[in-house]
């Protein structure tokens, strides 16, 4: 099973100080670049295109396709955004990323950089996390100094600055078009798309936005090419990814693995659930994809396999729980999270989250009232599709699921409290 996990961006992890620019050229570090910068920037966005890499922030949009959407011959300044916000309950897989390896996304910014045009690329971290906003910015400094970044890179006659922006801590800045508005200094919400940022993003100039891990698969992909990096996954998800695993598992964590492994094989990689304890339910992406049971355990992970339910893989957060926990209780704990992240630019988002949390409240209370099942579904009805972004679809996804699959736990909240029915102990002892 070990032959399961593929470690790439995972690879040095283990390394004391992998961190150091002298640990990480130890390893082939900044070999991608030399290779990208003997070619063309087109060929670069060839080769990406080619090795079927896709965006794996959430949505899973091709990269290579999104880069080639910049148009080369505005006169305008082309820029590339690094969304380092990662903000997803349940989701921890750019943070260490960033932490133990931040060259390898320095090294993916400066050849998608150069790929696109771009001289000037920010990278936009979480503002919580002051630890990896340090970590970043002093793998930048390493890279001016050896000639990695500024002008004339290794010779080659190109110039790249590179910006590190940490944010102020809002979830919703974790959205791309409110991440550009948070960058240019104003309150971040969403803009209205299209135009896409391809077009008009920063400073309404053309620019590409992606994740820190599709960033970071880059100077892997020029290195062994695009038909190594298509061998790993399956048809229409290729190449290799890191899911991270929380809860209820024996071992939480980090794990690289090709798209289209199953919960069931992570989970056996991952020690089990607790001893003693079966799993209940799980998320495939974080708390905004509808939660998954036992029966979806065989459900390949990539972007087109999560369960035939309205779904996608989303981040890749996988959180299992085992059958102490209420369904319930953890539905509202999520809920609570978007009402609070909700930027109140639109009414359903804003207004719907606020009442879903009235009536998830008094359910968990056992003070449920007649018909407020069906008052949830209707207001998940109300909010799916008529929220300005995905933010507040996302709200709606563990909702409509966990009364799918739990709806007798949703009765019962009509009498007792979830904490008579799962003592709160219970479910956090290890
Ligand atoms: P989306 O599907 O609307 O867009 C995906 C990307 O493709 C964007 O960069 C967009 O600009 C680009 N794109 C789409 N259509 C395009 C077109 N016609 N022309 C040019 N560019 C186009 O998804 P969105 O709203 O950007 O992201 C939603 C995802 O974010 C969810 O899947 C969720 O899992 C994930 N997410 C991740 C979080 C994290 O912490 N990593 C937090 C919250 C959500
Ligand atoms: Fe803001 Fe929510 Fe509307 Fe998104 S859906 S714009 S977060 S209020």
């Amino acid at each position: 099973m070990a032959d399961t996990l593929t470690p790439v961006l995972t690879a040095n992890w283990g390394d004391e100080r992998a961190w150091k620019l002298a640990n990480y050229e130890r390893r082939d570090g900044y070999q991608g670049l030399r290779r990208a910068l003997t070619m063309e920037p087109a060929e670069v966005v060839a080769l990406v295109k080619d090795s079927g890499l896709r965006g794996r922030g959430g949505a899973g949009f091709p990269t290579g396709m999104k880069w080639s959407f910049i148009p080369q011959d505005n006169p305008k300044p082309k820029y590339l955004v690094v969304n380092a916000d990662e903000s997803e309950p349940g989701t921890c897989k750019d943070i260490p990323l960033m932490m133990a390896s931040p060259h390898t996304l320095v090294e993916g910014v400066i050849i998608s950089a150069y790929a696109i045009n771009c001289h000037t690329a920010f990278i936009y971290v979480r503002g919580e996390v002051l630890h990896v906003v340090r970590r970043v910015q002093q793998a930048v400094r390493e890279a001016y100094s050896a000639g990695y970044a500024g002008k004339n890179i290794l010779g080659s006659g190109y110039d790249l600055d590179i910006v590190v922006h940490a944010g102020a801590g809002a979830y919703i800045c974790g959205e791309e078009t409110a991440l550009l508005d948070s960058l240019e200094g104003r309150r971040g919400q969403p803009r209205l798309r299209p135009p896409f940022p391809a077009v008009a993003g920063l400073y309404a100039s053309p620019t590409v936005i992606n994740n820190v891990e599709s960033i970071s698969s880059v100077p892997a992909i020029v290195r062994g090419g695009a038909e190594w990096f298509s061998s790993m996954g399956t048809e229409k998800s290729k190449g290799m990814t890191i899911y991270s695993l929380s809860g209820h598992v024996r071992n939480t964590g980090q794990f690289e693995a090709p798209l289209g492994i199953t919960l069931r094989q992570l989970l056996e990689l991952a020690g089990g659930m607790r001893e003693g304890h079966r799993l209940k339910f799980w998320t495939p992406g974080g708390s905004s994809t509808p939660i998954l049971t036992p029966e979806h355990l065989d459900v390949p992970l990539d972007y087109e396999g999560v369960a035939g339910v309205r779904s996608m893989l989303g981040t890749k957060a996988l959180q299992c729980f085992d059958e102490t926990t209420s369904v319930v209780r953890a539905v509202l704990r999520w809920t609570e999270f978007y009402k609070h992240e909700s930027c109140g630019k639109c009414t359903p988002c804003r207004e719907g989250t606020w009442w879903l949390v009235q009536i998830l409240s008094r359910l968990e209370a056992g003070r449920g009232e007649p018909g407020d099942i069906e008052k949830l579904l209707d207001l998940c009805e109300n909010i799916l599709g008529r929220s300005f972004c995905a933010l507040g679809d996302g709200a709606t996804s563990p909702i409509s699921s966990a009364i799918q699959h739990f709806r007798d736990e949703f009765e019962a909240g009509m009498h007792t409290p979830a904490w008579e029915l799962f003592p709160y102990e219970a479910s956090r002892r290890f």
